[in-house]
């Protein structure tokens, strides 16, 4: 059983504080632009917020749910309860994936943490300064293109992510979520007022939020789906696990609202600082995973304090990074140490290499390994495409559909607080919009 079983938040404001600290990461601030960019802009933007509110808010509603209900980690939080109202053991399916998917994730996730890493250093030592688009580009793909660099990174990420799990003192890290949070909003604000400075501000407010349509398809549908999942750390029996250790009084509905307004409103702020940049440099869009790391040290490199802002952002990036990473560690770790008799340093340990292994992997997709695909994508795109774009969401579907049709429906809508009208706008949503949501944007990918 998990040491932690019964153990309990201190307060309200720790469990959002946590929750919030594996939201918010690499997602909000590195992935979310360079999709935004590749996807076509404001089209992508508006459906993902749909899927957030429509998909993402009842699911992590659900999720938290399941784990308070079953006051343990997620594979047996899934089997007690579907045990308790005789529905199918298979439901520790959904608990299972979830495990999995932390894994595969955490595995590239790290990958980009030691990018993250990298360019802290890179900050302090001035390798940015009075550089131009051509020689921050050429900083980039030298990394890229170097094995040793990229191996030492990822290591250096994984090596921060064992030790503090390893050690037990997660918990630790929520006064350090307290600072950081609020800094790294004032510092995104900060870079989108540099933006503001660039002249091309308004192009990218169009760019962001003034939809083209006809770029709507199933293959933008499904991205903005599974960015929805992964910004809000879905469909990975994270949250559940979170949930097990809530206490009756916190309101979920509420906790989700503000955890969410927080992770939708960073990635939006990541977009209005980044893509100003883009246009203001005719830098390509469609740069994907680099997107960030050849826009914002050009920022960096050209404005008043440029070189202290960068060190303070790329620092709080990295820890954003580690926060979720670490919340993905979490349960594969768990999991491994009530299914061995391993210790807990030992079978974090184990995990964490296991990890980084694959890790490895990942991170040749970028230099040795990028001819070799595996049905069409390297080894980096395939992890990133096969949990975000399937995994999560049917372990989110799973979840959703368990509280929804399998749970009490009374019960379910006292714990949320709902009656009346409320009450049937949780059911209609729960019930219909977010699983056929799913559902509707898995065929409308397969259909084209
Ligand atoms: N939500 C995190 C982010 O946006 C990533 C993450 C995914 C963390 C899944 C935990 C689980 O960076």
């Amino acid at each position: 059983m998990s040491k932690l079983v019964h153990a309990q938040w201190s307060s309200k404001m720790t469990f959002v504080l946590a929750a919030a600290g594996s939201a918010v990461g690499l997602g909000n601030i590195w992935k979310f632009p360079y999709m935004v960019g590749e996807s076509g802009g404001a089209a992508f933007v508006l459906v993902y917020l749909l899927c957030i509110a429509l998909i993402g808010l009842p699911i992590l509603v659900a999720e938290w749910l399941i784990g308070r209900r079953g006051q343990e980690n997620p594979i047996n939080a899934m089997s007690e309860l579907s045990r308790r109202g005789g529905h199918l053991p298979a439901w520790v399916l959904v608990g299972v994936s979830g495990v999995l998917g932390a894994f595969l994730i955490l595995s590239f996730y790290s990958v980009i943490g030691g990018w993250s890493l990298s360019y802290t250093l890179g900050s302090i030592t001035g390798t940015f300064s009075g550089q131009d688009a051509d020689g921050v580009g050429g900083v980039f793909t030298g990394m890229l293109g170097s094995p040793a660099t990229l191996l030492l990174w990822h290591t250096v990420f994984m090596v921060l992510v064992i030790g503090i799990v390893a050690r037990g003192v997660t918990k630790g890290l929520e006064g350090a979520v307290r600072t950081m949070m609020p800094a790294l909003v004032i510092l995104m604000l900060v870079l989108v007022g540099y933006g503001m400075t660039t002249g091309h501000f308004g192009e990218a407010l169009s760019f962001m939020f003034r939809p083209d349509w006809g770029a709507i398809n199933g293959e933008v549908v499904l991205a903005a789906m599974g960015q929805a999942f992964f910004t809000l750390s879905l469909g990975m029996g994270i949250m559940m696990a979170y949930g097990s250790y809530l206490g009756e009084e916190v309101n979920l509905l509420g906790t989700a609202r503000t955890v969410i307004l927080l992770d939708t409103g960073i990635a939006l702020l990541a977009g209005l600082a980044i893509f100003p940049i883009v246009f203001a440099n005719g830098l390509d869009l469609d740069s994907g995973p680099g997107l960030i790391f050849v826009t914002l040290p050009l920022a960096f490199g050209n404005m008043t304090g440029g070189t202290l802002l960068g060190l303070m952002f790329f620092l709080l990036l990295t820890f954003a990074a580690l926060t979720s990473a670490i919340s993905l560690l979490e349960p594969v770790v768990e999991f491994v140490e009530e299914r061995t008799p391993l210790s807990r340093v030992v079978a974090t340990l184990v995990s964490g290499l296991a990890v980084w292994a694959l890790g490895i992997l990942a991170l040749l997709s970028f230099n040795l390994l990028s001819e070799f695909l595996i049905l069409g994508y390297n080894v980096f795109d395939l992890l990133d495409t096969f949990t975000s774009k399937i995994l999560l969401p049917l372990t989110g579907l799973g979840a959703i559909v368990f509280v929804a049709w399998c749970l009490d429906r009374q019960s379910v809508a006292a714990e949320l607080n709902l009656s009346g009208g409320s009450e049937s706008l949780w059911l209609v949503v729960a019930r219909y919009v977010a699983p056929l949501g799913v559902v509707a944007v898995f065929l409308h990918s397969l259909l084209g």
